[in-house]
């Protein structure tokens, strides 16, 4: 299993956005995790594909693109074009799921699925061997700089077993109010893609890319 810190742009200082991204780069961080919103699915908005575009040039990060907006598949190959490596969409806000899903594998991306808070698991039985990933959101969407809601990291490990129980290697996404000082309990309970955001970019991206990577590498 791969550990992998995914920093979310939303939290950043948008007049240093390339510098700081390079720094969480520098600092070890695989992925760079991309919110968009509609304002529809969630009540706030962010940005959208010529963002990714030209962001895409700044890294070699992997582009860890998590669409927060309603029927996403009408955008899919738009942010695959605009450099999306990974498109992950909510169970919530698909009309067709799977239809999607294929979607997103038609246009030569990896697939996530992302269920909120109170979501249950269980709606993801038969979609578990769908998806390259599964994004437990840890805070209800739509905002940077929330409380990780505790009781989302059960569903980590329900999910977790079910994925084990049926034999499949997946990674578990956690997004939402992840620290330093609280990411372990995430990891224990069998996520291994983290995505922080104010974590990270309030204060030093470097150095606080760096602190996650360390205790990321203990496992
Ligand atoms: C919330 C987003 C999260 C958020 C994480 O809807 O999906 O990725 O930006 O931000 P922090 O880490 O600041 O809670
Ligand atoms: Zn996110």
């Amino acid at each position: 299993m791969k550990y992998i810190l995914s920093p979310s742009i939303l939290a950043a200082d948008f007049t240093e956005l390339g510098r700081q991204i390079q720094a969480t780069e520098t600092g070890g961080a695989e992925y760079l995790h991309f919110d968009v919103m509609d304002g529809v699915f969630v009540p706030s908005i962010s940005f959208g594909m010529p963002v990714l575009a030209s962001i895409k040039n700044a890294t070699k990060q992997v582009m860890d693109a998590h669409l927060m907006i309603t029927e996403p598949i009408r955008y899919v190959e738009e942010f695959v074009k605009a450099g999306a490596n990974i498109v992950t969409v909510h169970y919530e806000a698909c009309e067709d799921v799977k239809a999607t899903i294929r979607k997103i594998h038609e246009c030569g991306a990896k697939a996530g699925i992302s269920i909120c808070p109170d979501t249950p698991a269980d709606v993801l039985k038969d979609l578990l061997e769908e998806v390259e990933m599964i994004l437990v959101m840890t805070v209800h969407p739509g905002f940077g700089g929330q409380k990780l809601i505790p009781e989302t990291l059960e569903k980590v490990a329900e999910i977790r077993q079910m994925l084990d129980d049926a034999g499949l290697q997946r990674d578990i996404q956690v997004d939402g109010g992840i620290y330093t000082n609280n990411v372990e309990m995430a990891l224990k309970a069998g996520a291994n893609v983290i995505v922080a955001g104010s974590a990270v970019f309030k204060g030093s991206p470097l150095q606080n890319t760096k602190e996650f990577m360390e205790i990321l590498k203990r496992y």
